[in-house]
């Protein structure tokens, strides 16, 4: 598309530069200012004035410069040879931009997203003369081992297929096809552009049903979240928020993951970058990156683009989506992100809300949370999104306006415990705090996997952490020696349950991923041990002769001992544990 002068550059106010005498110029429309063509988008109009949000440095730019318009909105390119990549916030791919400039990003350097030069393998699926609604497959590509990526008429298009390639490898610059309708005639290609800001066009959406599992115990068996579902992870410094977010990045069973490290430190993405490449998908037992795409925004990166590296994330996210992909996208940190708009917002002058942010940040929270979902794709297909934030209250008072107003969008809450982060508890979910309205959602799911115990199992562990909480209150007053042994039993259950069960040590290699069968035969074993204790306490037994057995050695030690493939095994241990308390019970029955 040929770019046109807009207009010239006024004042320039860091990341935000005001275009004069602009004519015929769009709202969000993507421009290039200067010489150098610095990539940025106009985010107010007055009069023949636009305000311009630059997503590259502009040290340098000066007053009187050229702006030029291309017409249409900031997009990103949607086609094979995403997966495994790592972008920065408006999609260019660090790599690339790496090669042509050194490691300090440059100015003024555009890369496409995609490779133009590699081919793919395509095979198509749709005839010549085919009536094709938007979103329909034409055909597919192998991308990796794992992903079968499907071509699809982008949304907005419809008509007669005119015609179509036969199998063969063409690169994404091809016209693989000619569709006509509404008077038009397009070429098809194995990508297509779209908006950023614009969530892309469903069928319907579906309830939720099934659980997006984390592999991590207090996420999964108390605050579960479900596939299309959004959670939001608030912590203070240092409180393990990037920890969940690499495990979820790691180990949950979507289908593909979007990373958007947002504004966050450069070491923490570096860990990504050089960890990821190497790591196996325990499912498929092929590498993690062939599922994955990365957004890199560090904080020693330009700020503007960082605000639009949420939209980048979720757009490529909402494509694999209506392929019929369970997708899940990670942002760390939103605050960093609501921080961006701020200074954004203040560079242009506009009347700030709450502690400095913009009216709109709860809107534009909303637009980014909204885009999540289980839905029914334009091809018929089901998909889903499923959004986990991270954000970084200061100070960690969750009483701060990106925390609250996240609040009021998502339906699960993951609230981090700086008391829990100290003593080294982690992942550090306080069991108090943290909420989740999925669990409803997810119950049958879990119920055909656990003979319908599941919703019963849950209900009796978290009785007795309530309970634990109001005898803590009563030991801090008078000691725990006060208490008869059938509520220290209660004390005890829960340090059990805190120990062997929520804590889980994402360093070690058996414990940092587990999957539902031995969350599920483990809950069972501490919920066992919770009810034959009190019965042999009740028939005379001892609290401290219980708790010398072996086998409660041996549950403590469970989550290390036994391996995701040997769950099953857990079942002996639970015949163990029944053999032992009978013996003590019997003494006294
Ligand atoms: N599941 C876990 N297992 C073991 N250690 C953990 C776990 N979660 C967090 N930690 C420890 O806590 C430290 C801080 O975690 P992390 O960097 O994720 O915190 P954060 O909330 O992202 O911090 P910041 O506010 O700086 O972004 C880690 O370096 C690690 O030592
Ligand atoms: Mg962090």
């Amino acid at each position: 598309m040929a770019d046109r002068v807009l207009g010239k550059t006024g004042r320039i106010v860091g990341p935000v530069v005001e275009a004069r005498e602009v004519v015929d110029v769009e709202m969000l429309e993507l421009v290039f200012v200067g010489d150098e063509r610095l990539v940025g988008e106009v985010v107010r109009v007055k009069g023949d004035t636009a305000w311009i949000q630059v997503y590259e440095d502009t040290t340098g730019l000066r007053p009187g410069a050229p702006v030029f318009g291309r017409g249409e909105p900031l997009s990103v390119e949607l086609g094979p040879g995403l997966i495994g990549s790592i972008y920065d916030g408006v999609q260019r791919p660090l790599d690339v931009l790496r090669a042509q400039t050194g490691d300090f990003i440059c100015k003024g350097v555009h890369a496409g997203a995609l490779d133009r030069d590699r081919k793919w393998e395509f095979r198509p699926l749709a005839e010549a003369g085919q009536e094709l609604a938007p979103g329909a497959i034409i055909g597919t590509v192998k991308e990796t081992e794992v992903i079968e990526h499907s071509i699809l008429v982008p949304p907005g298009k419809r008509g007669k297929l005119l015609d179509i390639v036969g199998p063969g490898r063409y690169s994404v610059e091809d016209v693989i096809g000619r569709i006509a309708g509404g008077g038009e005639e397009s070429d098809l290609r194995l990508y297509h552009r779209w908006p950023v800001r614009r969530g892309r066009p469903i069928a319907r959406r579906l309830a939720h049903k099934m659980p997006l599992i984390t592999g991590q115990r207090v996420l999964d068996t108390l605050f579960p979240i479900a596939k299309g579902g959004v959670v939001v992870v608030p912590g203070g410094f240092g409180t393990g928020k990037t920890m969940i977010q690499h495990a979820l990045a790691k180990w949950c069973d979507a289908d593909i993951v979007v990373y958007i490290g947002c504004g966050e430190r450069g070491n923490e993405m570096t860990e990504v970058l050089l960890d990821f490449p190497r790591l196996t998908d325990p499912r498929t037992g092929r590498y993690l990156m062939e599922r994955t795409i990365l957004i890199a925004n560090t904080s020693n990166m330009p700020v503007a683009a960082r605000e639009a590296s949420v939209y980048t994330g979720i757009t490529m996210a909402e494509y694999y989506r209506d392929m019929g992909y369970h997708v899940a996208v990670m942002a760390d940190s939103t605050s960093r992100w609501a921080e961006a708009l701020r200074e954004l917002s203040g560079r242009m002058e506009e009347m700030p809300a709450d502690e400095g942010f913009p009216a709109y940040l709860p809107t534009r929270l909303a637009e980014f949370y909204e885009r999540a979902g289980m839905v029914e794709t334009l091809s018929g297909k089901e998909g889903s999104i499923s959004t986990i934030g991270a954000v970084s209250p200061p100070g960690g008072d969750f009483s701060e306006p990106v925390t609250q107003h996240t609040k009021r969008f998502v339906r699960a809450f993951w609230a981090l415990d700086k008391q829990l982060a100290n003593a080294r508890h982690f992942p550090a979910v306080s069991w108090l705090e943290s909420y989740s309205e999925y669990t409803g959602d997810v119950a049958e799911w879990w119920g055909e996997k656990t003979n319908g115990e599941w919703v019963e199992l849950r209900s009796a562990i978290i009785s007795v952490m309530q309970r634990e909480g109001r005898l803590e209150r009563v030991v801090k007053l008078v000691g725990a020696d006060v208490l008869p042994d059938s509520q220290r039993l209660i004390l005890e259950v829960a340090g059990m349950f805190k120990d062997a069960f929520l804590q889980q040590n994402a360093y070690d290699e058996v414990d940092a991923f587990c999957v539902a069968e031995k969350q599920y035969r483990m809950l069972r074993i501490i919920v066992a041990f919770y009810r034959l204790a009190a019965e042999a306490i009740k028939k005379g037994a001892t609290l401290v002769g219980i708790k010398k057995l072996k086998v409660v050695r041996e549950i403590m030690q469970m989550k290390y001992a036994y391996t995701n493939e040997e769950a099953e095994k857990l079942d002996q241990l639970e015949k163990k544990l029944e053999e032992s308390i009978h013996e003590i019970g019997s003494i006294f029955g």
